[in-house]
């Protein structure tokens, strides 16, 4: 493993300044914030967010809480799933204690019966209760399952928009998995930044090589030339670099409010390819102000040398905060990386790099949707029609030195080439070619 990053230069101006030093600042919660009735908050009531996996809805309620909204799921002895407030409408008694039945939930206290739209079917032995039942009711929101995954639409109904599926979803070959939680005990947009910060692969995912594990591959370790763009789904980055007799630009993009996608955390660039195969799909639920779980599907092809098992493991590692804090200091992922940013990351105390880019990128986007809201339009990344779901721009494009348009040393030759990469896409998006690919 080599990292080719600069050496440090010193500057001693602003040695020993930790006195003169602004300390404190307050965190931006017009951008950060997600409880109801907030700017942000009223931003991602406009998406469809991931609320709970299906194999958790038992027998028994599942206690949820989703942008400060706590909460209760559940599937009904019917089928139907429902997403309704906690707190029974009746006189506050949580429904994470009620009981499930044919045709809703029953509160444990005095048996009020909730249909999964939140309307009261029953209030059990009130005299009263035909006049009662017209304005009883528990709050609720609409669901919608995909791929083993509850997904809720929090906001106003009029604005409810599809559940957009994109072109990686259906991928001949591939099976899609329901993930498990990743717990953070940070802001949302912590996460969803981590995913359009390339920066931090090429060293965070580099130490665990640097201590003996196996985890990405080796080739993230050379620095890339990286660059980044608006997309139509949202913002990408791209990563270039030579790899052997190959140049390997891998792209990762999110999108809307909370997903994320990427390819092989294994590629490794030796392989020549128009296209790679999606790897995970994550959709990222803001719990609260400061905490945030990441909802993930895994893209299995039948033909993969490596367990199920294994690829798990290695792909949830770092991905929480499970492990000893020995271990966690010795080799840091993602969550030790995020989440000891802050509760909520004060932007005001950074001092952001020209690789920080596609931060500042996914900020605006972010200020652009809620002021859109606003404006009472449609903010970015939320569809009406299934047509309008653009294509994805996460991929692997690997190509041989002999194909290169210049010198593959030349660093501002593979800055210009990964900068060629989105008009590319556009005319050819990646899935498509990897459909294409695979019907062949
Ligand atoms: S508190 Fe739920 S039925 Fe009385
Ligand atoms: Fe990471």
């Amino acid at each position: 493993m080599t990292t080719t990053a600069k050496k440090p230069a010193a500057t001693p101006s602003l040695a020993y300044n930790g006195y003169a030093r602004k300390q404190t600042a307050e965190p931006n919660m017009a951008l950060c914030g997600v409880g109801r009735g907030t700017l942000g908050g009223e931003w991602h009531r406009r998406f469809w967010q991931p609320v709970a996996y299906e194999y958790e809805l038992t027998d028994v309620p599942l206690r949820v809480r989703a942008l400060g909204e706590d909460l209760v799921c559940f599937r009904d002895k019917s089928g139907r799933v429902g997403l309704l407030h906690l707190q029974c409408g009746h006189r506050n008694t949580s429904l994470e204690y009620g009981v499930i039945e044919e045709e809703g939930i029953r509160c444990c206290y005095h048996g009020r019966l909730y249909a999964v739209d939140g309307q009261c079917l029953q209030i059990p032995g009130d005299p009263a209760e035909e006049k009662l039942r017209k304005r009883a009711s528990q709050g609720g929101y609409p669901v919608h399952l995909f791929a083993g995954i509850v997904f809720a639409y929090m906001g106003p109904p009029e604005t409810m928009p599809i559940f957009p599926v994109s072109d990686r979803f259906d991928i001949p070959g591939l099976r899609l998995v329901p993930g498990i939680r990743s717990i953070f005990a940070c802001n949302w947009l912590q996460v969803k930044e981590n995913a359009v910060d390339p920066h931090h692969t090429h060293f965070l995912h580099v130490i665990p090589q640097m201590r003996g594990m196996e985890h990405f591959a080796n080739e993230f370790g050379n620095y890339p030339e990286m660059t980044w763009s608006d997309t139509p789904g949202g913002i990408a980055y791209f990563a270039a670099r030579r790899v052997g007799d190959n140049v390997w630009v891998r792209s990762s993009e999110v999108q809307g409010a909370s997903v994320h996608i990427i390819n092989s955390i294994f590629e490794s660039g030796r392989e020549r390819k128009a296209a790679s195969r999606p790897f995970l799909s994550f959709w990222s639920l803001p719990v609260d102000d400061e905490n945030t779980v990441n909802f993930f599907i895994s893209h299995v092809g039948d033909d993969e040398a490596m367990p199920f098992e294994e690829r798990r493991r290695l792909e949830v590692f770092g991905q929480n905060a499970d492990r000893p804090y020995r271990d966690r200091q010795w080799i840091p992922g993602d969550n030790e990386a995020m989440a000891s940013q802050g509760p909520v990351n004060v932007h005001a105390l950074e001092q952001l790099g020209s690789l920080d880019r596609g931060v500042a990128m996914y900020r605006r986007y972010v200020r652009n949707g809620i002021e859109a809201v606003q404006r009472g339009e449609t903010p970015p990344g939320v569809y009406r029609d299934q047509s309008d779901v653009p294509p994805t721009y996460a991929n692997d494009l690997v190509i041989g030195i002999d194909q290169f348009p210049g010198n593959p040393d030349d660093g501002s030759a593979l800055l210009r080439f990964a900068e060629s990469l989105p008009e590319r896409y556009a005319a050819s998006p990646p899935m498509l070619a990897l459909k294409n690919e695979a019907s062949k």
